[in-house]
C-alpha cells in the first residue's frame, strides 16, 4: 500500500543539498508487535524509584551505554541538548551529598515547600537525608545545554531544551532499568550547586541527577498504584 502525498519528503531541492538515507525499519506481524508491547509495558512496570541503594561496584559500561541510548533521543532540531556527567569519585560524591542534603534541609524543615507539597510527598515518605548520594557507585546528573557557545564565544539557540532533555532522561531510566540497574530520579533544588561543584560551564543548567546502582537487599518502596489507561489516555477515533 503506498499512500500518494502531494509534497513528499524531502523536497527534491532538500535532497539536492542535504544526505538522506534509507530508513533502517524492522517490520512485525502483529501477533509479535502484541507480544512485544506486552513484554516491554510488562519490563517498565517493574521499575521503581529506589532509594537505598547498595555500594556494590557498577561496571562503567554499563553507564556508557545506557548514556549512548539515551543519547539516541529525539531532540529540537537535532541539536542534543544534553551533557550526562559521570561521577563515581567518592571525595566528589560526598561534597554533593552534602550539598543536597542542605538544599533538602531547607526545602524539609524550613518549609520552602509548602504544606500542600509535603503532604503530596507523605506517602512516598522522603526526607532531606540523602545517604544513597554516597552509597550509590555513580551519580550521573544531566545537565541541559541551554544554549551553545561557539568557539569564538558567539551564542547560538537550543530549541525545545527541557523537551529533549526530558525525553533523554526517560530513556536513561528506562535503559539502567533494562540492564538491570536501579535509579531514582532526584532532584535536590535548587540545583544550581551542581553547576559550580562540578566545573560546568554557564550555558549548562542541571536537570536532574540519578544515583545508580544495585538496591539494598529488602529495600522497601512505597505501595503506588499507576494511573488505569481510561485516567491518561483520551481517544478521539
Ligand atoms: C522530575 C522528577 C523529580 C523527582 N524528584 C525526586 C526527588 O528529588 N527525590 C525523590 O526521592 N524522588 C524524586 N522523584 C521520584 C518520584 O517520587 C517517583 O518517581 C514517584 O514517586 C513514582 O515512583 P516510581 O518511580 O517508583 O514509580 C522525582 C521524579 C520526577 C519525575
Amino acid at each position: 500500500m503506498t499512500a500518494d502525498y502531494a509534497h513528499p519528503y524531502p523536497t527534491p531541492e532538500t535532497l539536492a543539498d542535504h544526505p538522506f538515507e534509507p530508513l533502517d525499519f524492522t517490520r512485525f506481524d502483529e501477533p509479535t508487535m502484541r507480544k512485544r508491547a506486552v513484554d516491554f509495558h510488562a519490563e517498565m512496570d517493574r521499575r521503581r524509584s529506589v532509594r537505598m541503594l547498595s555500594d556494590e561496584p557498577v561496571p562503567i559500561g554499563l553507564i556508557e551505554t545506557a548514556i549512548r541510548t539515551a543519547s539516541t533521543a529525539p531532540s529540537g532540531a537535532h541539536l542534543q541538548p544534553w551533557r550526562f556527567v559521570v561521577i563515581g569519585n567518592p571525595e566528589v560524591k560526598s561534597q554533593i551529598r552534602a550539598a543536597a542534603e542542605e538544599e533538602e534541609r531547607v526545602n524539609y524543615l524550613e518549609n520552602r515547600m509548602n504544606e500542600q507539597w509535603q503532604q503530596a510527598l507523605a506517602p512516598i515518605g522522603t526526607d532531606h537525608h540523602k545517604e544513597f548520594l554516597e552509597f550509590a557507585p555513580w551519580i550521573v546528573v544531566l545537565f541541559e545545554e541551554r544554549f551553545r557557545l561557539d568557539e569564538d564565544g558567539t551564542k547560538r539557540n537550543n530549541y525545545y531544551v527541557k523537551e529533549s532533555c526530558g525525553i533523554a532522561a526517560g530513556l536513561f531510566i528506562a535503559a539502567l532499568h533494562h540492564a538491570g540497574l536501579a535509579t531514582l530520579t532526584h532532584t535536590p533544588s535548587p540545583m544550581a550547586f551542581l553547576t559550580k561543584l562540578l566545573g560546568r560551564p554557564s550555558n549548562e543548567r542541571p536537570f536532574v541527577l540519578f544515583p545508580i546502582g544495585y538496591p539494598m537487599e529488602g529495600v522497601l518502596v512505597p505501595s503506588l498504584e499507576r494511573k488505569p489507561l481510561a485516567d491518561v489516555m483520551t481517544l478521539i477515533d
